[in-house]
C-alpha cells in the first residue's frame, strides 16, 4: 500500500472541522482588526528564501526543498510566508495603498526536518504581517491578536517570551563583545559551549551546567546594548503590552531561526506540548523588503503553527453534522425522483442526503438514523406526483404525502421545533 510521506499527514474529516475553526477565530479576531487575507503560491524562486530567510539559517542550509523548474530556475516550496507576502506586496505595488497594508494568511509550508510530534515536512501556519508601519502600536497590536487567537482556541500553558534584537549593526557588535566574553571565561564554560564561541555564542545562554551557568549570570544582554531609539521602541512596546495586560517574560537570549528580524522579537511556547513547544513567533523585519530590492519599509508580523496550537487547544466543539433529510429508495424506478427531490430541498436551503449505496429499504433506514438526519423521504414509485412517505425520525411519526409537499413540510417543522 503507497502511504504519505514521512513527516507529512492527512488532514481527516475530524480533524479538518477544528481547523475549521482555527480559520474562523483568525478571520473573525484578524478581520475585526483590519488584516485581509492573501495566499501566495506553493513554491517560489528559491532566491526569495536565501535572500529573505537568510543563507546562513539552517532553513536555508538544510531544510529546503529545492527543485529545478526543467528550465534551468531552481524553485523552492515555501518555508514559511513573510519573504513570500514582502515579495507580493512588492510585485503588486501595495505600497501605493493606505499603510500599513495588513494582510493574513493560512497556508501549508514545508520544511525538510527530522519528523517528530509537533515537527511535520507539511504544515499550516496562521500568520499575520502589518507592512509599512514602524510605530511600536502594530508590534503591540500584533501580539495582542495571537495571544487573543490563542485564547480563543483555549490553547493551554501559554508563555510569551519578548526581545529586541536592535539593529543587525548593533547585534554583530553585541555578537564580538559576547565571544569576548566567553573567550575570557572559557576555562568555566562546558565543553560544548566552548567549541561553539565562534559559531553560536548565544547558545551558551541556554547552557544547562552550573558552571556555563553562573559564567552567564554575568554576560552582557543584547537589552543592554540597544541604541537609544531601538530601546525607546522597545520600552514603549512593553508598555502597551502592560496595558493591554498581557503577560512576557524578558528573554534577551531569545533567537528565532529567520535572520530578518530587527528590533522586536517574541515567542508564544506552550507547556502542553514536548520538545516542539514554539506554538507561535514572529517580530519586526524593518530591512526585509529592502533585501528584496524594494524601498525602505518598516514591518512585523508573526505566524503561528496551525497542528501545534490545536495540539495544545483543549477541547473544541465540534460544529454539529446535521442533516434535515436523507431521501429513501423503496424501489428503484424511483432514483430520479429522489435525486430530484434531494436537489430541490438543497436549493431551498435544507442538509439533504441521498441514498447512494443501494441498502435495502431497512438498511437506508438504519443509515439515515446513524446520520442523524432529523426526516426520511421514502420515494416508494417513478411517477411524478408519487406518493412519498415522510418520516420524523425523532417522533417516530410517518405519514403519506406527495413529493411536492416534502419541502414544505419540513421547512415547516423545522420552524417549529
Ligand atoms: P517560525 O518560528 O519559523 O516563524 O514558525 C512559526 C510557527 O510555525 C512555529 O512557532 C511553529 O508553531 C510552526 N512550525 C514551524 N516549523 C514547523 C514544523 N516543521 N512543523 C510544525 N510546525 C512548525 C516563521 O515562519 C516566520 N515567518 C514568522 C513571522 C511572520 N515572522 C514575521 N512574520
Amino acid at each position: 500500500m503507497i502511504q504519505a510521506p514521512k513527516g507529512t499527514d492527512d488532514v481527516l474529516p475530524d480533524e479538518a472541522a477544528r481547523r475549521e475553526l482555527v480559520e474562523a477565530h483568525a478571520r473573525r479576531i484578524l478581520g475585526a482588526a483590519g488584516y485581509r487575507r492573501i495566499e501566495t503560491p506553493a513554491f517560489e524562486a528559491t532566491e526569495l528564501f536565501t535572500r529573505g530567510v537568510g543563507e546562513a539559517t539552517d532553513i536555508v542550509q538544510k531544510e529546503m526543498y529545492t527543485f529545478d523548474d526543467g528550465g534551468g530556475r531552481s524553485l523552492t516550496l515555501r518555508p514559511e510566508g513573510t519573504a513570500p507576502v514582502c515579495r507580493a506586496y512588492l510585485e503588486h505595488g501595495m505600497r501605493k495603498l493606505a499603510q500599513p497594508v495588513k494582510l493574513w494568511y493560512l497556508s501549508s509550508f514545508f520544511r525538510a526536518e527530522a519528523p517528530q510530534r509537533g515537527r511535520y515536512r507539511q504544515f499550516w501556519q496562521v500568520g499575520a504581517e502589518a507592512i509599512g508601519s514602524a510605530g511600536a502600536e502594530s508590534d503591540a497590536e500584533l501580539i495582542v491578536l495571537l495571544a487573543e487567537l490563542l485564547e480563543s482556541l483555549g490553547v493551554k500553558g501559554t508563555r510569551l517570551r519578548l526581545s529586541s534584537l536592535g539593529t543587525p549593526a548593533t547585534r554583530s557588535e553585541y555578537r564580538e563583545e559576547l565571544k569576548a566574553f566567553l573567550r575570557a571565561h572559557q576555562d568555566r564554560l562546558s565543553a560544548e559551549v566552548r567549541s561553539r564561541i565562534d559559531l553560536n555564542p548565544m547558545r551558551a545562554f541556554d547552557a544547562t551546567d552550573p558552571g556555563t551557568r553562573e559564567v552567564m549570570r554575568g554576560a552582557p544582554t543584547l537589552l543592554d546594548r540597544l541604541a537609544p531609539e531601538d530601546a525607546e521602541h522597545f520600552d514603549q512596546v512593553r508598555r502597551l503590552l502592560d496595558d493591554a495586560g498581557v503577560r512576557y517574560e524578558l528573554d534577551p537570549a531569545l533567537v528565532r531561526g529567520l535572520d530578518y528580524y530587527t528590533r522586536t522579537v517574541f515567542e508564544f511556547t506552550s507547556d502542553a506540548l514536548g520538545a516542539q513547544s514554539g506554538i507561535g513567533g514572529g517580530g519586526r523585519y524593518d530591512g526585509l523588503i529592502e533585501l528584496l530590492e524594494g524601498p525602505h519599509t518598516p514591518a512585523a508580523g508573526w505566524a503561528a503553527g496551525v497542528e501545534r496550537m490545536l495540539m495544545a487547544a483543549g477541547e473544541l466543539p465540534a460544529p454539529a453534522d446535521y442533516v434535515d433529510l436523507f431521501v429513501a429508495l423503496a424501489a428503484p424506478d424511483g432514483s430520479r425522483i429522489a435525486f430530484e427531490l434531494a436537489r430541490e430541498a438543497r436549493r431551498a436551503g435544507l442538509q439533504a442526503q441521498l441514498e447512494l449505496a443501494g441498502r435495502s429499504l431497512k438498511g437506508q433506514l438504519k443509515h439515515a438514523d446513524r446520520i442523524g438526519a432529523r426526516y426520511v423521504a421514502i420515494v416508494g414509485d417513478a411517477r411524478p406526483q408519487a406518493t412519498v412517505s415522510l418520516k420524523d425520525m425523532e417522533s417516530g411519526e410517518q405519514r403519506e404525502t406527495s413529493a411536492g409537499t416534502v419541502i414544505p413540510t419540513i421547512l415547516r417543522g423545522s420552524r417549529l421545533s
